[in-house]
């Protein structure tokens, strides 16, 4: 087991489906998970562009596109390439036990 009072539980596993984001709220903070080849990632859901959220975006393999001006985030780093921005998205440590989604906001 390990330290959940660094860890905050955000999802059920079983709501973060193969290659669709899903939006969650984590104190205040719009957050993004994804499952990408059964690994799950999670990311800022906000663009570094302007106040897009990107789980409204087009998830293609590990890259999301902003659904506004179509910039692009590879999920697994935050990593920005394309038009409108070079800023990248923040990532946040995230891990599953059992049915239960957790991720450490830092
Ligand atoms: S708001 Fe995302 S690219 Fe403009």
């Amino acid at each position: 087991m390990f330290d959940t009072e660094e860890w905050i539980e955000v999802a059920r596993s079983s709501d973060v489906r193969e290659g669709v984001p899903f939006a969650v709220e984590v104190t205040g903070t719009p957050v993004a998970l994804y499952r990408i080849e059964g690994q799950l990632y999670a990311t800022s859901d906000i663009c570094t562009h302007e106040e897009a959220r990107l789980t409204e975006g087009f998830l293609e393999g590990c890259n999301i596109e902003c659904p506004l001006h179509a910039a692009c985030f590879d999920v697994t780093t935050g990593e920005a390439f394309g038009p409108f921005t070079d800023i990248d998205l923040k990532t946040y440590p995230v891990r599953q036990e059992q049915d239960r989604v957790f991720i450490r906001m830092e």
